[in-house]
């Protein structure tokens, strides 16, 4: 009873620790305002100009080219933005495990040429077709895949795989790289959370928020020998676990 009751607890504290994090949005939008200030200014720059319409040609022409160029630097910021804000609502259609899995081998092959890692699939046979948003899918199958390649040493195994345990289905995507320290584990999930110096941290928060979206859960293992394993759990009939959507009463 009492370790039901740390569970408990617990679990109230995990929910905590996420609501928290999910703040850190809000330090996300403050980026965003600020990463917004310079195309802007670009753009009002560019516009200045051809206003006083004292420029040659070519500088007109210039102009032009940087308004456009800003303005669709503009959009390309905002989408990813709002991808992760506000994902779009999951579609819902049948799809096939194991072609989720052959899509993100063949869209991570150009990257496996570079890098002499081994990528195995395995797919249980049989598996049912389980209901949720295909292209969402692939996304999160292939963030996973791209960190355990980034992850690999050379000729590690990257091994992708597809199974049930019970009522759930279980995509999983494990790897025998460099592994998460232990200290880290807890802050994979972290909005901004990244040890890559190109790395934007937002890949695997994108996909746990995707992955719940679909009544599921992602979870991050450290494996015994080397290297983490991530697992995807859905479940095999959402109609059962997915809150079915309310009438719009947010809208005003
Ligand atoms: N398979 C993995 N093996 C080791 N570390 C990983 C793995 N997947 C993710 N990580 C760690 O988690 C961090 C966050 O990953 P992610 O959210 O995808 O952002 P990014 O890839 O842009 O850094 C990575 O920078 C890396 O430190
Ligand atoms: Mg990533």
């Amino acid at each position: 009873q009492l370790s039901a009751a740390h569970r408990e607890l617990q679990d109230n504290f995990d929910g905590m620790q996420r609501a928290e994090r999910l703040s850190a949005l809000g330090q996300l939008s403050a980026g965003l305002a600020h990463e917004i200030r310079n195309p802007l200014a670009a753009i009002s720059g560019a516009a200045g100009i051809l206003q006083r319409d004292a420029a040659t040609p070519e500088r007109r022409q210039e102009c032009v080219r940087i308004i456009a160029k800003e303005a669709q630097r503009l959009d390309g910021l905002l989408t990813r933005f709002l991808d992760f804000a506000r994902p779009r609502p999951p579609r819902r259609e049948p799809v096939a495990p194991g072609s989720l899995i052959e899509a993100v081998r063949a869209l991570t092959s150009h990257a496996i040429h570079r890098k002499p890692i081994r990528l195995e699939v395995d797919i249980q046979p049989g598996l049912p077709a389980l209901t949720g948003d295909r292209e969402q899918l692939e996304q999160v199958l292939l963030n996973l895949t791209i960190n355990a390649i980034h992850a690999s040493p050379e000729d590690g195994l990257v091994l992708l795989s597809a199974r049930t345990e019970g009522t759930e289905l279980v995509l999983s995507v494990q790897d025998e790289g460099h592994g998460v320290p232990s200290e880290h584990v807890g802050r994979l999930f972290d909005p901004f959370f990244t040890t890559k110096e190109e790395g934007t941290g937002l890949g695997l928060p994108v996909a746990h928020q995707i992955v719940t979206q679909l009544g599921g859960a992602l979870a991050a293992t450290r494996n015994p020998e080397r290297g983490m394993t991530f697992a995807i759990r859905l479940p095999l009939d959402p109609q059962r676990h997915v809150q079915p959507s309310t009438p719009d009463s947010s809208r005003g």
